[in-house]
């Protein structure tokens, strides 16, 4: 029975000085641990060699060959593809319409705006039901019982996977829990066990079967017996990879190292080219208590370095379940921050944690297909000064939808090669002055290095074991002399040229004392509106270890000088600030979805065109209510999704005092949702 204690009418929320300038106090806290408010975990000494290498001799011709390779219309396509990677392919060739819109001006309404002459409709929402049987949704008589059944909260990754005409897989990751915004008069100090309870069932993952009505354009979640399936908290995940059976991952639960209970933190992901869903683990560690009663040396600086809470964690777990007491269990830290691969296809599989893609606080995985039927999977490590990864596989991707390749290729992401990134400017230091002003040969571009950390069975950094790479790959990485970036979000190849795109999110302590300044491929101290990577690998084969990258976007407000919109007309574009996600149209246009915009909008979702004479132009195609976040674009050829993250998550606000009222209007709570817009 879920308890509600009075509300303490005037409870004052922690004032964080350091959390990014757009983002609730709020959302920091329950979303990263108020990551930012502590020292940024990486205090390696990686020096930025930059003003080391800097002539390349190919890189001008290996840009100018990349221009060629794009030629999606700039301006032309309708929405057409979805944030699925596959292999490049020749631009579709849509009529124009797509992007013909009128851009929708920055609002802080509590509303999802989009432009004139589309519709919108929610698909599913926060509490609706997902499996036969589940309870109607009832927030003030919320259970465990009934979540588990449900859909969870805070949707973010959103993805599609055809199961027939006009019906889809739709996953959907549930990252994280907002307590004060579920339970009216919670009490953080003394969270009940069915409080407990509940957000682990509003945790993990959703895949719901939605069908798109013929005549009204809407698309609506269907109660499918056999594929709809909830994963939580509670899950039995399988490990594999290199450090499965570990001693680093063995637990008093778990004895073997291969069998977890649950996924947390699940932010952004992808859909494979074989049909499964990736999903990456990010901000684990605000969900572990007590590093302070460790005392070995090696173990402290492992949990150091992923930024693990000394003493109670937010949500107070521990007191539920030991097994997020780092004190008695200090392993079951190891067995988070993996990406996971769900098979929609198959409801009755468990969920894999591949350790052959590291450990970090992933944002995502995308896959890109490689001539020779090898797959890389692009990814991200969400944290100040933290690096871009990618992996190459050991194995071919076999052809055919049937179980046997099916099977075959559930174990590509099994086997192969972790890389991390160095990205090397080609413009003197001095010009990168850290006020994001453009040096004088016109670009923040130059090549980069992709620097192995370890195979299956061999590693590459000197004092690391295979399994400790894998493992403790932040460390490994660090000693690697991999390049820190200001918070790598969502990397993920353009399925149209076989670009790489990679959001920036934003960085307020790039130049802070005792930090690393600005660097070209992070040109901005105190980097408040985060910017958009571009490479291309040489010979646009993905499997290359080296590459020549530029900076599409140095994101915020269009009349400032330190904004740079693709060479762009800025008088033509929409403000943009703090990139998240980054999802592409069959034309291969870029789109990017918003995070803590700090130019006093709500967030958004927007389309860039990469290449031709629009390259740069910014476009914004919808914002979101108050307090949200925008995620998880899908872009379908007659349909865009969006997730609405944490809609009302205001400093101040709670679920006593709602910060929003949408979707459902009048003095409701608010519901984070997935929303389609469409034309018509
Ligand atoms: Fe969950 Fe990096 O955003
Ligand atoms: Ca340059
Ligand atoms: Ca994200």
């Amino acid at each position: 029975m879920l308890t509600t204690p009075e509300p303490e009418p005037g409870r004052s929320l922690p004032l964080l000085p350091n959390h990014p300038v757009g983002r609730s106090a709020v959302t920091c806290r329950y979303r990263c641990a108020n990551a930012c408010a502590h020292e940024a975990p990486n205090t390696s000494d990686n020096a930025y060699f930059g003003d080391v290498v800097r002539s390349i001799v190919d890189r001008r011709g290996a840009l100018k060959a990349g221009t060629v390779l794009a030629v999606a219309g700039a301006g032309m396509a309708a929405f057409g593809g979805s944030a699925a990677a596959s292999a490049p392919r020749r631009a579709a060739g849509r009529p124009s319409g797509g992007l013909d819109f009128d851009p929708v001006a920055p609002n802080t309404k509590d509303a999802v705006v989009i432009p004139d002459g589309y519709q919108q409709s929610v698909v599913i929402r926060w509490g609706d039901l997902v499996l036969p049987g589940a309870p109607r949704f009832a927030f003030t008589n919320q259970s465990a019982a009934a979540q588990a059944k449900q859909f969870g909260y805070n949707n973010d990754f959103c993805g599609l996977l055809p199961l027939g005409r006009d019906r889809w897989l739709m996953g959907s990751s549930h990252e994280y829990t907002s307590e004060e915004f579920m339970f009216l008069g919670y009490d953080a100090e003394n969270p009940t066990e069915e409080q407990v309870k509940i957000a682990w069932a509003a945790h993990g993952f959703s895949v719901v079967v939605v069908q798109r009505e013929r005549r009204s354009g809407k698309l609506v979640p269907v109660t499918d017996r056999h594929y709809n399936r909830r994963i939580t908290v509670g899950t039995p995940f399988a490990v594999d990879g290199p450090a499965a059976g570990s001693d680093l991952l063995k637990t008093s639960a778990d004895p073997t190292g291969v069998a977890v209970f649950g996924t947390l933190n699940n932010c952004a992901g992808g859909v494979t080219p074989w049909g499964t869903i990736l999903s990456g683990e990010e901000n684990f560690h605000g969900y572990f208590s007590g590093a302070d009663a460790i005392t070995d040396p090696k173990t402290k600086e492992r949990l150091a370095r992923y930024g693990a809470p000394g003493g109670a964690s937010e949500r107070q777990w521990e007191r539920f379940d030991k097994r997020f007491d780092l004190g008695t269990e200090p392993n079951e830290f190891n067995r988070f921050g993996w990406i996971v691969e769900i098979d929609p296809y198959d409801p009755k599989s468990a969920p894999v944690k591949h350790t052959a893609l590291g450990r970090f606080k992933h944002e995502g995985a995308t896959i890109r297909l490689a001539g020779d039927g090898r797959v890389v999977a692009y990814q991200g490590d969400d944290e100040r000064f933290d690096y871009i990864y990618k992996f190459v596989s050991k194995n071919t991707m076999a052809r055919g939808t049937g179980r046997p390749a099916r099977e075959q290729n559930k174990k590509l992401l099994s086997e192969g090669t972790l890389y991390v990134a160095k990205f090397t400017g080609d413009s003197p230091a001095s010009e990168i002055d850290g006020s994001g002003k453009l040096p004088s040969d016109g670009l923040f571009d130059g090549t980069g290095e992709w620097l192995p950390l370890a195979s299956n069975e061999e590693s590459f950094v000197d004092g690391f074991s295979v399994e400790e790479v894998f493992v403790f790959t932040r460390l490994a990485a660090d000693k690697a002399g991999a390049t820190k970036m200001d918070r790598p979000e969502d990397v993920e190849p353009n399925p149209v040229t076989g670009r790489v795109y990679a959001a920036l999110t934003n960085n307020s302590d790039r130049g802070a004392a005792g930090e690393e300044g600005a660097t070209e491929p992070n040109p901005r101290n105190g980097n408040k509106h985060g910017h958009v990577l571009e490479w291309e690998e040489n010979g646009n084969d993905p499997t290359a270890t080296r590459f020549a990258w530029r900076l599409l976007l140095v994101c915020g407000d269009p009349n400032a000088v330190d904004t740079y919109f693709g060479g762009y007309d800025k008088s033509q574009v929409s403000p943009i600030s703090c990139p998240d996600n980054v999802a592409f149209d069959e034309a291969g246009n870029l789109w990017i979805s918003t995070d803590g915009n700090a130019l006093e909008s709500n967030d958004g979702l927007f389309s860039v065109p990469v290449s031709g004479e629009h390259r740069g132009h910014v476009k914004q195609f919808l914002t979101v209510p108050i307090g949200a976040e925008t995620c998880g674009p899908v872009l379908e050829k007659d349909f865009v999704l969006v997730s609405v993250q944490h809609p009302g998550e205001l400093d101040g606000a709670s679920a006593d005092n709602p910060g929003s009222h949408w979707p459902d209007g009048g003095d409701s709570q608010p519901r984070p949702s997935v929303v389609a817009v469409w034309k018509g």
